[in-house]
């Protein structure tokens, strides 16, 4: 008897399990919400934190409970099925004058406010940069600066920076050397290049449907025409739709981020990248890629880009490290092929001179190692921040709400029930400190106003919870209006 009783004496962690799995029965502990704290947890029990821990793990294997990276263990938002996803766009086939700044700077400030919750602007989460590490770079650097650091650097950009985006270069499937590239005050300098490079003012520009927005500006400030192409949120461009433009439409030259798109996340397969490369090439129309997420991939190998398949030399290579290690240094980067002296002739009367202490501190970061470990941090975390905001969008936002399954980077995009305005979401939700990208900000002809862009690259929290709720309950009252 004695044995017996025992055997079925409870461990220890899994009368502490039962505990907390009676709180979230009893709905004291609700999905989406922090579990006690291990160290707390500890304490109150007077155990381990092995003893906790372990039975954090217990609740875990039962799916009751979730870590989330650097953040600590929450109650499992309810297994349910992710919400469908969008379809293919389809922009009506115009090329149009570009008329979106006003709108875009008005929306702009309340997206980088502090005050509000952050899921409006693309800005990598802060937890999500390398500061420590780059605060100790920059002071080294600092410190043993010689005079060659004040002065005029190579238009071109400094040449170890230049080698090490080469030595990189080789994980994108490219063979570039120093001499090819241009460095750029970000990806936004070297997008503004490279369109001037190849087109000029009353061109049309191919672009994906929707966009991202700071390329409408960059159309509209040169006076520029976008003509926007259907897109899949799976697998980007259309090929057949951008092949039946370049038919009707004078093209100049089309824009496209074909790894992890900004806003729906799509990622295009390898044999198309080719085919896009071959098309545009045969049509003698220069492509412009935008590869500013290409190393934010949550599983396997980092995509190849187009450049790849570049027999030509008709592809021009964009990219930055504002995603992943700073925005504010400002370090980008092109590889514009053919139109190398173009660009460096355009970089030359633009900004003159790189910022040489940036430059040095991005390159010692790509040369010291640290960076692979850093990106593989940053990627674990995005791809599990990815799946717990498209499941509270499932949980609290109204049915008939569709969601992208990005395959990399860290934005959602979100279409809503179609009575839904996603400008008046706006408004209600930056009352409520809440700032939230609508979609027509990523259409020269302002379409998607039932979408929405989100920005899931901070660590999940309950204000991240309580926000996601209160969108959620905005959208519900705003179809029912
Ligand atoms: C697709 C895309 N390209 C370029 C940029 C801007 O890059 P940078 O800050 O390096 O100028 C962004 C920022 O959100 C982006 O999403």
């Amino acid at each position: 008897m004695q044995v017996t009783a025992q055997i079925l004496e409870p461990f220890l962690y899994e009368r502490i399990a039962g505990k907390i799995s009676d709180l979230i029965e009893k709905g004291t502990l609700r999905p989406g919400e922090k579990v006690p704290s291990v160290r707390r947890m500890s304490n109150q029990e007077q155990v381990s934190i092995s003893t906790i821990l372990q039975a954090y793990f217990l609740l875990e294997d039962r799916g009751l409970i979730e870590a989330r990276p650097q953040s600590g263990f929450y109650v499992r938002l309810k297994p349910r099925a992710l919400p469908p996803e969008p379809a293919t766009s389809h922009p009506p086939a115009l090329a149009s004058r570009v008329n979106i700044s006003e709108l875009i700077a008005n929306i702009h400030d309340a997206v980088l406010d502090p005050e509000m919750v952050p899921l409006g602007g693309a800005v990598p989460g802060e937890e999500m940069l390398p500061v420590r590490k780059l605060n100790r770079i920059l002071a080294s650097l600092s410190r043993n600066a010689d005079i060659t650091t004040h002065l005029y650097a190579p238009v071109q950009g400094t040449p170890e920076l230049r080698h090490q985006i080469a030595r990189r270069s080789i994980d994108q499937g490219c063979s570039l050397t120093g001499d090819d590239i241009v460095t750029t005050f970000g990806c936004t300098e070297a997008v503004n290049l490279c369109l001037r490079a190849v087109a000029s003012q009353g061109d049309t520009i191919a672009v994906e449907s929707p966009t991202y927005y700071g390329f409408l500006q960059i159309i509209e400030s040169l006076k520029m025409k976008a003509l926007e192409i259907p897109t899949s949120p799976k697998s980007g461009i259309c090929l057949d739709a951008l092949e039946a433009a370049l038919r009707k439409h004078p093209v100049k030259a089309c824009l496209v981020t074909p790894n992890f798109h900004n806003p729906l996340g799509a990622l295009m397969p390898d044999h198309k990248k080719k085919n896009l490369v071959e098309l545009l090439s045969r049509k003698n129309v220069p492509l412009i890629e935008d590869d500013i997420y290409g190393e934010l991939h949550f599983d396997g190998e980092r995509p190849k880009v187009c450049k790849a398949f570049d027999r030509n030399d008709n592809v021009l290579l964009c990219a930055s490290y504002s995603k992943s290690i700073s925005p504010s240094l400002r370090v980008g980067w092109t590889a514009p092929g053919k139109y190398l002296q173009q660009v460096k002739q355009l970089k030359l009367t633009n900004t003159l001179s790189p910022v040489t202490l940036s430059q040095l501190a991005v390159a010692e970061i790509l040369k010291s190692g640290g960076y692979d470990h850093h990106l593989r941090r940053i990627r674990r975390a995005y791809s599990s921040l990815v799946q717990i905001f498209a499941q509270a969008i499932g949980q609290y936002f109204p049915e008939g709400t569709k969601v992208t399954r990005p395959e990399g980077g860290y934005v959602l995009w979100v279409e809503l029930p179609s009575s839904v305005d996603s400008m008046e979401l706006y408004r209600k939700a930056r009352e409520q400190k809440i700032s939230i990208a609508p979609g027509s900000m990523f259409s020269a002809k302002q379409h998607y106003r039932n979408c929405i862009r989100l920005n899931c690259s901070h660590l999940w929290s309950d204000r991240l919870n309580d926000a996601i709720f209160t969108l959620g309950r905005l959208t519900s009252e705003l179809m029912r209006k």
